[in-house]
């Protein structure tokens, strides 16, 4: 990889350093990143990038000294150049989802680096050791990423650091600790936070790690393959206040000292295999406890429990408890939440009358309790289900025999004393009911001390301190939203947060976006104590609408809009369908010429044989091209995007051909371009235009499509042209070529036979199977997947490109909130809601049995063709006709571009739309 980049960069870049010799090192490095990076900020132009204010760039005496660009739509590869920034302290590349490929191992010359942020975007790789070279780190955040390996025992160096999150990785192997001649975590004396969550470490947690010198706060090790017992030297760690050791594979006893940390308020050891007798925990201030399903000995009701004044919650399910649960316990007075389900406790159960004023819920569920007469007033949730009371009563309906939950809380922050507005497209609308762009993403607290979701209290709050955050901060902001709270399958605590822009705008701009997610990613905001610790995800800022929509006139007519959307839709739905029409069409694998092989070179690491599999594409030089554009001639050009431009061609034998060439700031890796090609080629239908062939040498990396003159999308949708583009938008989606469309790669190389290749994939990771994630295979049912991804996008009109996963969990939160229909409207983009093309409903349910998380349990590819052309039908569509409505015109897609997402994926795939010849098959 790293080699890959520098030939890359020696090609690229050559040129442009002998221009900028004389500017300084900073933008020598800074242009490196460029070239390997998209959508960067519009005003990254020039050379002085100090001088000029680039977005996201500070500095101090001519010198960069921070690189903060969360949330702001990057992707690409961190380029080993950016070890050159010798002053560099601050780099925050957050919440950008396309940005992949390892971290390089010259961060490690970084020597002033303080913070370094890459939370939630797309790296992987090994985590570099160098990164322990780092002296002055304090903050070290690669949580939500792919990285894989161990964790280097050079961490052991960082001297300075406090804050250090791995979580939410594939990191594997034991926890390092030092021996006399090599470093280990057991070092890191200053580190408050060790958050180690959802990965898959294993092995001991070496006893070496703790010791009365750690300084730690929050030790949350759960979600991962730990094993052995816990060791006894926790006990030292008296600093302690969260300790989260659930979902590993722990054995022993509990060790008696761990009564000794007394400010832990939040314990949680379940879901292991504990042994022995239950800890005696007295003397400790828990507020949140939960000891469920570990192999304790059979012990009675623990008195202790009584003696916890502060605690809200006690999680004991399937813990061998017996006897009697005295009455004094159901009077501590911050109880919300009781469960203590599948244990054997017995007798009657006495509430007593002066039980928390809080209390919520009492799961008994499958215990001996023979008996319960609540007094006036009760008016608790009590389950006895499966215990003798129950089975007595029988055929009697009691109340306290049903199973009961905590009730879901549906908060979602009220409006401030106004109705809410209506909003156009994709807006929507604030506490203040004014309709605007949110930031957007979900806050997920690990270990909060608090159960009660349904108590508002707790969203008030936040929302407040995220309010008085902002305004102390001088962020401009004009309200905050908190919905959907959640108790997530990894029993964290999640909510959904809007930020919304100040009332004088629209929305955000880059500036304005990578400010806020810097204050999550960087844990500048703190929420209240009782929040516990917490990680931000963000959905990806929709610029493009923002940008594309202020200032455009809307269309006002609905007649307009029903036509151009029903027209819209068919293209939709062909495309939708083209794309799968692809996947049937038998491939004839034609090699190209390993002799014309400019992949070889460009990708040095690979096997040599790494060649493009085409069907029907060709290689082209780079003077052939010129040749047949007449040296890329002004007249020629018919269009321009993000990525470049389009020139026409005529090839010697007459045919004309639509030359998409990258701008420099735009291309691709060589790998990803060989992907983009083959994926490209293996597209022959009639309602998609065809690869013709490509060129890939002299630094130059060009498409050529076959090219249709007169196409008839402007025809069919004459006089509707304000709609169009919107659904321009959504025929690219449609087909999900987003970035070297991420779904299809299980056919790359096509092994079809065996069912699946385990080629590393890399690129946009939203379109991707969750599956993958375990398997590391890619089957058909990946494919499905990602088609299904695609159809939300297309219905919900969310970003596509890179948060893909977040659509799907979105739409699904909602509608599981809400059962099947609810508030459709809510994520259905209105223009589609406006035609209810009857096949709607259908149209949501089948895409939400194709993201379904068990591949099994997706239809298969063969399906959804079916149901799609049924649903269609239903329509009133014909699918198999050849009907002019479901073609584009080539210019109108690029020319009357008003870019709406980040623009040049948009560029790269609206050629595709164009009736072709009949595949020749
Ligand atoms: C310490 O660990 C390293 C790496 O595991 C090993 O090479 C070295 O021999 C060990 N040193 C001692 C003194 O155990
Ligand atoms: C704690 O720190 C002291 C002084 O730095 C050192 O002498 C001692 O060995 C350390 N103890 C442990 C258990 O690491
Ligand atoms: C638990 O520990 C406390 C204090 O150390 C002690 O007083 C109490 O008897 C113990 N309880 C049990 C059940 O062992
Ligand atoms: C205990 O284990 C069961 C079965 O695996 C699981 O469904 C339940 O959620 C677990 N309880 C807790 C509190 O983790
Ligand atoms: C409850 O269980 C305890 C311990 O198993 C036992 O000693 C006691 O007799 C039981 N009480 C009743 C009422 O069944
Ligand atoms: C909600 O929470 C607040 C603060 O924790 C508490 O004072 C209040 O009593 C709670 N309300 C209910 C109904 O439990
Ligand atoms: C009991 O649960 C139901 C739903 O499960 C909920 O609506 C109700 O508010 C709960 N009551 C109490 C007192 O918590």
């Amino acid at each position: 990889m790293g080699s890959r980049i520098h030939v890359f960069l020696l090609l690229v870049s050559a040129p442009i350093l002998l221009v900028v010799a004389q500017t300084n090192q900073d933008f020598v490095a800074l242009k490196s990143l460029i070239d390997v990076w998209d959508n960067i900020p519009p005003n990254w132009v020039g050379s002085d990038p100090c001088g000029s204010r680039w977005v996201g760039i500070r500095c101090t005496n001519s010198r960069v000294t921070a690189i903060t660009l969360a949330s702001t739509g990057l992707t690409g590869t961190l380029s080993g150049d950016i070890g050159s920034l010798s002053e560099l302290q601050t780099l925050d590349l957050s919440y950008n989802k396309g940005l992949t490929g390892p971290i390089p191992a010259s961060i490690g010359n970084l020597k002033k680096l303080t913070n370094l942020l890459l939370v939630d975007s797309g790296f992987s790789g090994l985590i570099p050791a160098t990164i322990g070279s780092l002296p002055q780190l304090s903050i070290l955040s690669l949580n939500s990423n792919s990285f894989s390996g161990s964790i280097p025992r050079e961490l052991g160096n960082l001297s300075n650091l406090y804050w250090l999150d791995l979580a939410d990785n594939k990191l594997s192997g034991p926890i390092p600790v030092s021996n006399g001649t090599t470093p280990g975590l057991d070092m890191l004396t200053k580190t408050k936070h060790f958050h180690f969550g959802k990965n898959q470490l294993s092995g001991e947690i070496p006893s070496q790690l703790f010791s009365s010198n750690m300084t730690l706060l929050h030790v949350l090790f759960e979600n991962n393959s730990f094993s052995g017992s816990i060791p006894s030297t926790l006990g030292l760690v008296t600093s302690l206040e969260v300790l989260r050791l659930d979902r590993n594979s722990l054995t022993g006893s509990v060790p008696s000292n761990l009564s000794k940390l007394v400010h832990v308020s939040e314990l949680y050891l379940s879901n292991n295999q504990l042994t022995g007798s239950l800890p005696n925990l007295t003397g400790m201030s828990v507020i949140y406890l939960d000891m469920s399903n570990n192999t304790f000995d059979a012990s009675d009701f623990p008195p202790w429990f009584s003696t916890l004044q502060s605690l809200t919650t006690l999680i004991m399910e399937n813990t061998q408890l017996q006897g009697q649960i005295p009455v004094s316990f159901f009077a501590l007075p911050q109880l919300q939440t009781v469960v203590l389900k599948n244990n054997q406790l017995n007798g009657t159960l006495d509430v007593g009358s002066r039980y928390g004023s809080q209390l919520q819920l009492i799961d008994l569920e499958n215990n001996m309790i023979v008996d319960f007469k609540p007094r006036m007033g009760f008016k608790i949730n009590l389950t006895l289900a499966r215990n003798p009371f129950c089975q007595e009563t029988e055929g009697t309906t009691n109340t306290y025999c049903d199973i009961r939950k905590l009730p879901d809380s549906k908060y979602s922050t009220p409006e401030n004393n106004c109705n809410p507005a209506t909003c156009s497209a994709h807006k929507v609308s604030s506490p203040n009911c004014r309709c605007a762009y949110p930031y957007m993403g979900f806050i997920t607290f690990r270990a909060p001390s608090f159960s009660d979701l349904s108590n508002t209290t707790i969203y008030t709050s936040l929302a407040n301190f995220l309010m008085q955050f902002f305004q102390s901060h001088q962020l401009p902001v004009d309200s905050v939203s908190l919905s959907n709270p959640t108790r997530d399958t990894d029993n964290y605590f999640v909510l959904t947060l809007e930020v919304f822009p100040p009332s004088d705008q629209d929305g955000f701009d880059q500036t304005g976006v990578s400010e806020i997610g810097f204050v999550f990613s960087n844990q500048t905001f703190k929420p209240p104590h009782n929040f516990g610790p917490y990680t931000f995800l963000s959905l990806s800022y929709p610029f493009g609408y923002f940008e594309g929509i202020t200032g455009a006139k809307k269309s006002s007519s609905t007649a307009i809009i029903i036509g151009a959307a029903v027209g819209g839709c068919v293209l939709v739905l062909l495309a939708l369908l083209a794309g799968i029409y692809a996947f049937r069409q038998k491939r004839r694998a034609e090699i190209a010429d390993k002799q014309n092989n400019p992949f070889a070179s460009w990708d040095r690491n690979k096997n040599s044989g790494d060649v493009p599999q085409l069907t029907g594409a060709r290689s082209f030089s780079f003077e052939e091209l010129k040749k047949y554009t007449n040296n890329f001639s002004e007249t020629n050009d018919i269009g321009t995007g993000g990525y470049g431009k389009v020139y026409r061609g005529v090839l010697p034998n007459g045919h004309l051909v639509a030359v998409k060439r990258a701008q420099r700031g735009s291309m691709q890796g060589g790998n990803e371009f060989k992907t983009e090609i083959e994926l490209l080629s293996r597209v022959h239908h009639k309602n998609v235009v065809s690869l013709v062939g490509f060129c890939f040498e002299q630094g130059e990396q060009m498409l050529v499509y076959e090219y249709i003159a007169n196409g008839t999308l402007k025809e069919s949708l004459s006089g509707k042209t304000g709609i169009k583009l919107d659904w321009m938008r959504r025929l690219r989606i449609a087909l999900g070529t987003a970035r070297v469309a991420d779904f299809g790669l299980s056919k790359l190389r096509g092994d079809l036979e065996k069912g699946h290749v385990t080629t590393q994939v890399k690129g946009t990771m939203g379109y991707m199977d969750p599956e993958y994630y375990m398997t590391q295979q890619l089957t058909e049912k990946s494919d499905v997947y990602s088609y299904g991804v695609v159809m939300l996008e297309l219905v919900t009109a969310r970003q596509p490109i890179d948060k893909g996963k977040y659509i799907v969990r979105e739409v699904r939160q909602r509608m599981d909130k809400t059962k099947v229909g609810y508030n459709l409207q809510e994520i259905i983009d209105p223009v589609i809601l406006g035609i209810t093309l009857g096949g709607l409903e259908k149209f949501v349910d089948l895409a939400m049995r194709c993201v379904v998380e068990e591949g099994n349990e997706r239809p298969t590819m063969g399906e959804v063709v079916k149901e799609i052309e049924s649903i269609m039908q239903i329509a009133g569509l014909n699918p198999n006709s050849d009907s002019a409505s479901t073609s584009a015109s080539y210019e109108g897609a690029i020319k009357g571009y008003d870019h709406p997402y980040s623009d040049d994926s948009l560029f790269v795939y609206s050629g595709q739309y164009l009736p072709s010849k009949v595949e020749p098959q």
